[in-house]
């Protein structure tokens, strides 16, 4: 048989690094080793018991068929009322798509927005799958760094200076991961006011956005740039917030022209997500919201534990985060790149973490602090010992 070569473009997109480690340690746990987990991407609490009720009553009720591609006119008119609620935005139902799972939704509108010769604007440290997810359309990341010591938050003029006539669009994304970063009013105007100079798509992912953790508060670009609504694609979904991974449900908010775009990619791949997680993010979006506060709490708690502990480890330095669920830690100061660390961890520890490679740097490991005060404290206890082993 002929050599089947791979399409040009697979070239620069390996498999999300993320999800092979929480592989590797989901395999370590089953062969019986006593790993601790600090690489989760999702809750460790289950979907609250409403939600789960309303999937399984779709089910019974034979709402298990095709829906229109877009979703239910249900679950776009909900969405479209949250957000309007919590952002004060004017969002109409048409203008919102529902995904299976933020990804995808990112996934959709990268294909439909970009091309070869575009480039797209991403702020380093990224979440793993933006530079894969614009390289599939052919398009170029270019990437802009922000800094441990401004908080990882962008730089607005940083930002101008990036730009060339090729860029298409830019992504924010906050809270962020993995470094928790949430983006304050001043700099979103800024940003919103260059986007607007220079004619720029927004793109900004706000799946973290009901994990903020006080005084911080989140903040949308279309918030307090309102105009910049019909340049933006909102990007969320349902899965950090109430704990429905699983389920994949997300969205996009965007102007109307775009949003038909992006149903008609969603039309030739994976037609409408399932009609059953439908439902259950309705009952999510509509129904009783205290499981979303009780988590946030239990969410600070942790993050508080594991920073306070990993900032007494020798070499070691972590800010916390102002919102989702992951504690950056720079660990430079141990004299090798941070994959080298994860792997040491890993193998002499059994304490399972991210390394910052994935993300664009070498100097950070990522913590998940989505796992029990125990786990937390036993990893902290192992990591402890490690160092002290380490001096020795
Ligand atoms: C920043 C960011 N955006 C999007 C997603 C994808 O979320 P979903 O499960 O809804 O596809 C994740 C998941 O880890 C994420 O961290």
């Amino acid at each position: 048989m002929k050599t089947v070569v791979l399409a040009g473009r697979l070239r620069h997109v390996e498999a999300s690094p993320t999800l092979a480690l929480a592989a590797k340690a989901k395999a370590l746990a089953k062969a019986g080793k006593p790993v601790l987990d600090f690489t989760a991407g999702e809750p460790d609490v289950p979907t609250p018991e409403p939600i789960k009720q309303a999937g399984i009553a779709a089910i019974t009720a034979n709402r298990t068929k095709y829906t229109p591609v877009a979703g239910t006119p249900e679950l776009r008119a909900a969405v479209a009322s949250t957000i309007n609620r919590q952002l004060g935005t004017n969002y109409a139902a048409s203008q919102a798509l529902i995904c299976c799972g933020a990804k995808h939704a990112l996934f959709n509108i990268f294909q439909a927005l970009c091309e070869p010769g575009d480039e797209v604007l991403l702020f380093s440290p990224y979440w793993v799958s933006y530079p894969p997810l614009v390289r599939l359309t052919g398009a170029k990341p270019v990437i802009v760094e922000t800094r441990e010591r401004d908080g990882f938050l962008p730089d607005p003029s940083v930002v101008r200076a990036a730009i060339t006539d090729a860029t298409k669009a830019l992504v924010l994304n906050s809270p962020g991961n993995p470094t928790g970063a949430v983006i304050d009013e001043a700099r979103l105007k800024a940003i919103a006011q260059i986007a607007r100079e220079r004619g720029l798509i927004v793109i900004t992912d706000e799946i973290y956005d009901q994990l903020v953790y006080p005084p911080a508060r989140h903040v949308s670009i279309v918030q307090v740039e309102p105009s910049l609504t019909d340049q933006t694609v909102l990007i969320g979904g349902v899965s950090k917030t109430y704990s429905m991974t699983g389920w994949r449900i997300g969205w996009a908010l965007a102007p109307d022209a775009w949003i038909e775009a992006m149903t008609n990619v969603q039309s030739h791949s994976t037609s409408n997500p399932a009609s059953i997680s439908q439902d259950a993010a309705l009952a999510a979006l509509t129904g009783d919201q205290r499981p979303v506060a009780d988590m946030r709490r239990a969410f600070e708690q942790r993050r508080n534990r594991l920073v306070e502990g990993l900032n007494r480890l020798p070499g070691v330095r972590c800010a916390p985060p102002d919102g989702a669920f992951y504690a950056w830690c720079n660990v430079k100061a141990l004299g090798q790149p941070a994959a080298a660390t994860a792997e040491q961890w890993l193998d002499e520890a059994m304490v399972v973490t991210v390394p910052g490679e994935g993300f664009g740097s070498s100097d950070y490991v990522r913590f998940s602090f989505a796992t029990s005060l125990e786990t937390i404290d036993a990893g902290l206890k192992r990591l402890d010992a490690w160092f002290r082993k380490r001096k020795t």
